[in-house]
């Protein structure tokens, strides 16, 4: 079942101790930022913004950031074997290593979390340069994962102090009409669910406003649970994904063994017109996961009527689902690295808050197929 708890969200909370303007940035540690950074710019549209590194006065680690309306990411890599992130990239592969979240007050926001138990990654750290100051501190979240606070209301250079700006001969592609994240989704161990929405619930001030249970997400292999934690103004979400028994291995129990650990299963990046975007995307060497024809031959009974017509979603493999609210338009991409960890959602959404439940048995079954071509299953 799918439980509404869902209640009227307030954009003005005055009990909520951690009041967070949205996502800042993510964070990837990767084996090659620079061959990354190209593959984010060429095809996914993001621009360069800004660089540190050697040149900078950063001795051990390159970082490039990129940026795509209100979507920021920063990619970074080692330079020696022994840094702390090459030992981060060896086990876990290319994976998000930050979630930012921009906050008014990065020192009261690690007071507040580390009060209520959250582990302190970062104490709080002013930083400052030529454009400004910045206050970045940090707490630790599942795996390997953190989220830094990032006050940045007296700072105006291109990314954070000790960056440049990026200036890249290269001609950048066009944007494909990314806007910005939508929700991150973290796959944790097994029955390590509740552990996570605790945390969320008493460390950050989130609220649990949908559940899905292993009767709403299995088909006949791919079981998972899921509780979607919110901010009290909405504009962060972040579901938890744990393991569920199935006939066989579940796909989040393939990202715990690749990703050696709980971690980041998805991004979702929201735009405006997904017809455009995912086209965009697909010209550009993005690849998608597909369902089969079948899924649209009943989809209008299914969903009712929607603004988009019918044969471009099909052709571009977009899914449907509606809710109370509204409906939702989604796709998935493929895992955007070799081992099957990390992949993208890219959403539309047109008054549904809800997350496509409607959609999960065609996709695990997409899913599924792509675990049965690489073993997993
Ligand atoms: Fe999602």
């Amino acid at each position: 079942m799918e439980t509404l708890t869902r209640s009227t969200q307030h954009p003005i909370n005055n009990t909520d101790f951690l009041p967070l303007q949205g996502t800042d940035y993510i964070e990837f540690y990767v084996g090659n930022a620079k061959q990354a950074a190209h593959f984010y710019k060429t095809a996914f549209g993001f621009q360069s913004l800004a660089y540190a590194g050697p040149e900078t006065g950063v001795k051990n680690k390159v970082s490039y950031v990129i940026r795509q309306n209100k979507l920021t990411f920063v990619l970074t890599t080692p330079l020696r074997a022994d840094h702390e992130i090459s030992t981060h990239v060896h086990k876990h592969g290319d994976g998000v290593k930050v979630l930012a979240l921009r906050v008014d007050d990065a020192t009261d926001a690690w007071e507040q979390t580390t009060k209520r138990g959250a582990k302190s990654y970062m104490k709080p750290t002013e930083m400052s340069d030529e454009f400004g100051k910045a206050v970045v501190s940090g707490i630790c979240t599942y795996g390997e994962t953190v989220h830094l606070f990032i006050e940045r209301k007296d700072y105006n250079g291109p990314f954070l102090p000790g960056f440049r700006k990026w200036e890249t001969p290269y001609y950048n592609p066009a944007e494909t009409g990314l806007q910005y994240v939508d929700h991150c989704v973290g796959n944790v161990g097994w029955n390590q669910m509740n552990k996570w929405v605790q945390f969320y619930e008493d460390v950050m001030g989130f609220r649990n406003i949908l559940s899905f249970d292993d009767n709403d997400i299995s088909t006949e292999y791919s079981a998972l649970m899921s509780k979607v934690m919110s901010n009290g103004n909405g504009y962060v979400k972040f579901p938890i994904n744990e393991p569920a028994e199935g006939k066989k291995k579940s796909q989040v129990e393939e990202y715990l063994d690749f990703y050696d650990g709980e971690g980041v299963q998805h991004v979702a990046l929201a735009t405006n017109n997904i017809v455009e975007t995912v086209t965009a995307l697909r010209s550009r060497g993005v690849d998608f996961l597909t369902v089969p024809g079948s899924y649209y031959e009943d989809l209008l009974s299914r969903v009712g009527k929607i603004d988009e017509d019918l044969k471009p979603l099909q052709e571009l493999g977009i899914l449907v689902d509606r809710d109370d609210e509204g409906y939702l338009l989604q796709i998935f991409t493929k895992p955007v690295e070799d081992r099957p960890t990390l992949f993208f959602e890219i959403i539309q959404r047109k008054g549904a808050k809800s997350f496509g439940k409607g959609n999960f048995k065609a996709l695990f079954e997409a899913i599924e197929r792509e675990q049965e071509a690489r073993g997993n299953l």
